[in-house]
């Protein structure tokens, strides 16, 4: 038997003399305390604060399996049980501006999995949905499953919302995720520069907490980007991936590197977690809740991915 013609590139690349050789051979050389030759990777996004307690309980594949709330009713997508208790656990984090039930809820393998069913119910093939950069590469790789296309939307940074203008391209992260009109401005007429080519835009996707910034979107950002969707002409769902919900760091006791060097003020410290669920819709922003999508997973604050 033989590979294919792509399989055989690719394993010509990882093979010793490929491009890809010494790139993995550096990777794994991982950095240790005592070992500080090593690389610190910055681009896999694993939450192992979970980690000792998991290990504490000494928790197996067979005790899920002994667990009463996964053997409840099978629904198509998953237990009826195990929704229940993942809308209490929501409610009691996400703080929904409505009451949670599970029949809100649709399960499946992971976000990832779940955001490419989203997309296929939404689009069709041709189709684009808008992220704001910068962004989890792997999105671009979901979204294309679909035929749809993922259309980067600007970032737009104020001097006054904390750009360091130093040359040595310091940004405040927390300043990456300010909306302006300048934001709204550009982004609309990136819809409309889409629509003038035939491209109809679907949603814009979003991911609070911010991966790869860290950070989290304030409550005004939220509100302002979902009236963004409402608003004539654009008619978006905005899908809002939260899979680092609960692990976020206290705001009040987190400090930047800029703030210790005292070039940022206390007024861009960090924002706390909200959940698009808790909008008030209607009210506090004009849109209607129909058009939220929020996915979660336990992949991260549970630091079980890859766990399915
Ligand atoms: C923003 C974001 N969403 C989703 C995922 C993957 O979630 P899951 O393991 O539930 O598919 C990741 C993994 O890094 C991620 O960074």
């Amino acid at each position: 038997m033989s590979l294919s013609n792509r399989g055989s590139q690719r394993t010509r690349l990882l093979a010793p003399g490929g491009q890809l050789y010494n790139f993995f051979r550096r990777i794994s050389d991982e950095w240790e305390p005592d070992y500080r030759e090593g690389v610190v990777q910055l681009d896999i996004s694993e939450n192992d604060l979970m980690w000792p307690e998991l290990i504490h309980k000494n928790l197996t594949v067979q005790d899920a399996h002994k667990w009463p709330s996964i053997s409840g009713r099978m629904l198509p997508s998953c237990s009826s049980a195990l929704l229940a208790s993942f809308a209490s656990l929501l409610g009691e984090y996400f703080k929904p501006h409505k009451p949670l039930t599970s029949d809100h809820l649709v399960g499946g393998a992971g976000c990832t999995l779940l955001l490419e069913q989203v997309v296929r119910a939404i689009t069709d093939p041709g189709d684009v949905i808008l992220i704001p950069v910068p962004f989890w590469s792997m999105f671009a790789t979901i979204v294309a499953k679909a035929d749809v296309t993922l259309c980067p939307l600007p970032t737009i940074v104020n001097e006054s919302d904390g750009f360091i203008p130093s040359g040595t391209a310091i940004v405040e992260l927390e300043s990456l995720l300010k909306w302006s009109d300048a934001t709204e401005i550009a982004w609309h007429e990136h819809i409309a520069q889409l629509a003038r080519e035939g491209k109809r835009s679907r949603a814009i996707l979003l991911t609070n907490p911010q991966n790869p910034l860290g950070r989290c979107y304030s409550r005004e950002y939220l509100c302002r980007i979902a009236d963004f969707c409402e608003k004539e002409g654009h008619d978006l769902f905005l899908i809002s991936d939260e899979v680092f919900a609960l692990s976020v760091h206290d705001p009040t006791v987190t400090r930047t590197y800029l703030h210790h060097r005292h070039l940022l003020a206390d007024s861009h410290r960090m924002t706390g977690f909200h959940s698009i669920l808790s909008l008030e819709a209607d009210k506090e922003t004009i849109c209607k809740s129909s058009r939220f999508v929020v996915l979660w997973s336990m992949s991260k604050d549970f630091g079980v991915s890859h766990a399915r």
